[in-house]
């Protein structure tokens, strides 16, 4: 008994240590394992992560007066309690209206990680891609002029800019963007996944090891690959179309191309595909096999990738909810009955 104990502990380790290079071979990268090393990664060379600027981005991030209903913050739709999303197929904003193309709201967590930004791939990077739904009608609906507004009428903010970049900062939108940015930065959730790939053969089950490697030779890899499992622009409907397409306008970029979402902590972002439109991570698993690779994947096949992706299930940084300081009397005033 003892024996065949051991000798199944050997097995899975011997299968961990060739399956982490086979892992590697297929463009699978884990997150460093040292603060160092990830801080290089992660950090804007143009606009450095420090403490007082993650501390500001959160509040910012929390803000529901940098909306022109005053109510809507981009937590609302990118919930750090809920996966970084709201769990709708077609993202609400301002006047209770879903995206004009039926878009569901991707997770923040990890998208730092993406050479694209959005479903189309149309925003190289996070600073960028943060002054997009802070203007756009149907999100937070605020022009540029108001959310400078707001900030530079609470005095609190104020200090906290000049702390952030100095006396002399210019407290304008994009300034208010990058800030979000640098903490969105911070938004990155290791798993045991990464340990395994980090040289922790036994981090990883043998199950979740049997998942992985199915994932690997199925052909996931080809486009679910990097540090996110996603983050490339890539074909859409390789083998057949996709059987949502109609739901909403969205055709992927000028080309055609989508941008693969990430995979870490999949299982809190249902429904899923880009219209939202797949209930469950199972039926998501075999519509992209039939879809992408031409392949009908049975159900254990199913099962087992299902077992590996659950291991991406990362742990998130812990959050403390900000407190925001008070309106003043020139903060700009919602107009309820006129919005
Ligand atoms: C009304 C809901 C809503 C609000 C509010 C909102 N977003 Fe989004 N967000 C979306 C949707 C929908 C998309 C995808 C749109 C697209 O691809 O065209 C998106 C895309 C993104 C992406 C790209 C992620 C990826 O996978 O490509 C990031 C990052 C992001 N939003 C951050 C923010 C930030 C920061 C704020 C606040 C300033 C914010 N969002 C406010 C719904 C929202
Ligand atoms: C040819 C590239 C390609 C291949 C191969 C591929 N995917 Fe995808 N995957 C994508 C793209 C692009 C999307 C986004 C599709 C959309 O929503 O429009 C996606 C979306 C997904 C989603 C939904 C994620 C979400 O948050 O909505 C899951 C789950 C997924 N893929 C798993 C897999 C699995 C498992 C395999 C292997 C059986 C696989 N993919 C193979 C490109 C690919």
């Amino acid at each position: 008994m003892k024996a065949l104990v051991i000798s199944a502990i050997v097995a899975t380790t011997v299968m961990g240590a060739s399956l982490i290079d086979e892992a590697k071979s297929a463009g699978l990268k884990p997150i460093p394992s040292s603060a160092k090393a990830l801080e290089k990664l992660t950090s804007n060379l143009k606009n450095p992560t420090t403490a007082a600027k993650v501390e500001l981005g959160k509040m910012l991030y929390f803000e529901p007066r940098l909306s022109k209903s005053g109510l809507i913050s981009c937590n609302t739709c990118h919930n750090l309690a809920t996966g970084g999303t709201d769990g709708m197929a077609s993202a609400i904003g301002h006047k209770w209206t879903s995206n004009p193309h039926g878009l569901s709201s991707p997770t923040v967590y990890n998208a730092v990680f993406y050479s694209q930004q959005f479903w189309d791939g149309r925003s190289p990077h996070l600073e960028d891609q943060a002054q997009g739904p802070i203007q756009a009608g149907p999100e937070m609906a605020a022009p540029k002029a108001f959310v400078e507004g707001v900030v530079n009428s609470i005095p609190e903010y104020v200090t906290l800019f000049k702390k952030a970049y100095g006396k002399d900062v210019k407290i304008d939108f994009a300034k208010v963007a990058d800030t979000i940015a640098v903490f969105e930065r911070t938004l990155v959730t290791p798993s045991r996944y990464d340990d395994f790939l980090n040289g922790k053969k036994n981090a990883l089950s043998k199950e979740e090891q049997k998942g992985l490697k199915t994932f690997i030779t199925k052909g996931c890899t080809t486009c679910h690959n990097d540090i996110a499992l996603g983050g490339t622009m890539q074909a859409f409907g390789v083998a057949a179309p996709y059987k949502h397409m109609n739901v909403g306008d969205f055709k992927g970029d000028a080309n055609g191309m989508v941008r693969v979402p990430t995979l870490r902590n999949v299982t809190q972002s249902a429904p899923y595909f880009h219209n939202g439109q797949i209930a469950t991570l199972n039926e998501a698993i075999k519509e992209m096999g039939r879809i992408q690779l031409g392949v009908d994947l049975n159900d254990q096949e199913t099962a087992e990738i299902h077992t590996f992706l659950k291991s991406l299930e990362g742990k998130k940084p812990s959050i403390i909810y900000p407190m925001l300081p008070a309106s003043t009397a020139t903060t700009p005033k919602v107009d309820v009955h006129n919005n």
